[in-house]
């Protein structure tokens, strides 16, 4: 191209009927929750023809927004006109900034979330943060105050399961129609059904499917038999899905009571049962 007038040309005018891949921002985001399965989730989605995704968490709307759109379109991988630009940062759902500048950016967005109960989650958020420091206080010491038998709600690994709470600031910005709640759980235990929703939401074919995945009992998860960047069948990072400690059940049975109400307010904004209520 460089160097040939003509060239260049033809060029442009490709890239501006969308036949060469440009950059574009994302028009679909995957906003949380952390732990929730969000890298599964995106990973699957790359299975996708027409999905690109930046690899990485980009958070420009929590970390990097004073460095602008331009700075925002050029995380992004080139696109064709008939692709969907998207990544998954999973602090957004979280950050109360985060709705508005999505809203100013494009107030047509698309927005997952993928939830899991937020118990587990909370688990899974410590087993995190344990894996990486040594004398790591036990869950219980930490998700109840002094000894007592009182949630600290400070605490943000508990914070963050709140879901309605976030959720309701959210929806001052953008109305439910364009969220797409995917469970978790059954990400796991049915990841074609809800993958079929995920599809079906971003107005795609089905083209994920059961021949895409296998259950691996080793790892106790679906893994891919093949994907963009692999053709052998692989599954999610060591860090994706790992054991976690032993935690008191009456210390569970005492979080699964304080998250109830939440849970029910939640189940009712969304209008789904996420099965989370024992
Ligand atoms: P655990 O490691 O606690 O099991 P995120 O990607 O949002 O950080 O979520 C991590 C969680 O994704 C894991 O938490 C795991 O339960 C869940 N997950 C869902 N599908 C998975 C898969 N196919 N492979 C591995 N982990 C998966």
């Amino acid at each position: 191209i460089k160097g040939n007038a003509g060239s260049l040309r033809k060029y442009q005018i490709l890239r501006q009927q969308g036949l060469m891949p440009s950059k574009q921002l994302p028009t679909a985001l995957i906003i949380g929750v952390k732990k929730g399965g969000t890298r599964a989730l995106l990973e699957f989605l790359r299975l996708h023809p027409a999905i690109r995704a930046a690899g990485s968490e980009v958070h420009f709307f929590d970390h990097h927004y004073i460095k602008g759109f331009h700075w925002y379109r050029h995380r992004m991988p080139p696109t064709l006109s008939t692709q969907i630009t998207m990544e998954k940062t999973p602090s957004y759902f979280v950050t109360s900034e985060v709705p508005r500048r999505v809203q100013r950016m494009n107030p047509a967005m698309k927005l997952i979330l993928v939830v899991r109960d937020p118990v587990t989650r909370a688990i899974s958020d410590y087993t995190q943060v344990k894996s990486k420091r040594t004398n790591m206080p036990k869950f219980e010491d930490l998700a109840f105050l002094n000894g007592s038998k009182i949630v600290d709600t400070t605490w943000v690994p508990l914070k963050i399961g709140v879901y309605a709470r976030h959720l309701e600031r959210w929806l001052q910005y953008f109305p439910l129609s364009q969220f797409l709640f995917v469970s978790g759980e059954r990400l796991i235990v049915d990841p074609v059904a809800e993958m079929a929703r995920v599809q079906d939401f971003l107005g795609l074919k089905r083209v994920i499917c059961e021949k895409h995945f296998y259950f691996n009992a080793t790892k106790g998860f679906p893994c891919l038999l093949k994907s963009e960047e692999r053709p052998t069948p692989h599954c999610l990072g060591k860090n994706k899905g790992r054991s976690h400690p032993y935690i008191d059940p009456v210390a569970i049975q005492r979080l699964r009571d304080f998250y109830r109400p939440f849970n029910q307010r939640f189940y009712q904004l969304t209008g789904m049962d996420f099965g989370w209520l024992t």
